[in-house]
């Protein structure tokens, strides 16, 4: 049987695109369902295009209900991942996909991680700053925000005359590069 992922979006989805690209028609690993906690997601409209199943829930069922755990069980998910995902994942969902559920952060963590870090917000933190160089982390998530064992990182200089729309731009490319594989790596 293919290994199975579940993908969880809040937004546009470019990252999620790329994985759904890679994993179609893929020999041992299938993405099963796209999550996300925003009905008006464009996440969403991405997996239709792939007929992948998509899945909307609000704020109550993702941090006090185990429905989420029972949707991902029965569908026999291997690998949880995030892509564009802004709510903390909470304990019930931790403790059911240990080492199981994988994330990428626009910068190198631990600078530009925690709470309200995300986004645009990093990139301008990034820009305020004055910072030479910026990157990705993808790494293990606990239920902490961006404090999971470190996987992977790649890095991308920056010059002076970059805008914070310019260093999100790069950011995003090397997400696109990296993250695909580096979860078919987790495969294999
Ligand atoms: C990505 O840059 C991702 O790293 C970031 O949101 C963007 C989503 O873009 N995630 C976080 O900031 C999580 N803390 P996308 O919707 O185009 O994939």
């Amino acid at each position: 049987m293919k290994k199975r992922i579940a993908i969880f979006a809040s937004g546009s989805g470019t990252n999620a695109e790329e994985i759904l690209k890679k994993f179609h028609h893929h020999p041992a690993i299938e993405v099963v369902v796209l999550l996300s906690n925003n009905p008006s997601a464009f996440a969403l409209k991405r997996a239709e295009k792939f007929e992948v199943e998509t899945s909307v829930f609000d704020k109550q069922t993702f941090k006090n209900t185990d429905q989420i755990v029972s949707l991902l069980q029965d569908k026999k998910v291997d690998l949880l991942v995030l892509a564009g995902f802004m709510w903390l994942i909470p304990k019930n969902l931790v403790n059911a996909f240990p080492n199981k559920i994988i994330n990428i952060h626009p910068a190198l963590l631990p600078k530009y991680g925690g709470k309200g870090m995300y986004g645009m917000h990093v990139h301008n933190a990034i820009k305020e700053n004055k910072e030479t160089e910026t990157g990705i982390t993808i790494h293990y998530v606990n239920e902490h925000y961006d404090e999971g064992q470190i996987i992977f990182q790649a890095k991308c200089n920056l010059s002076p005359s970059d805008a914070p729309e310019d260093i999100a731009n790069k950011v995003h490319q090397l997400e696109h590069a990296h993250y695909p594989e580096i979860i078919e790596g987790l495969f294999l």
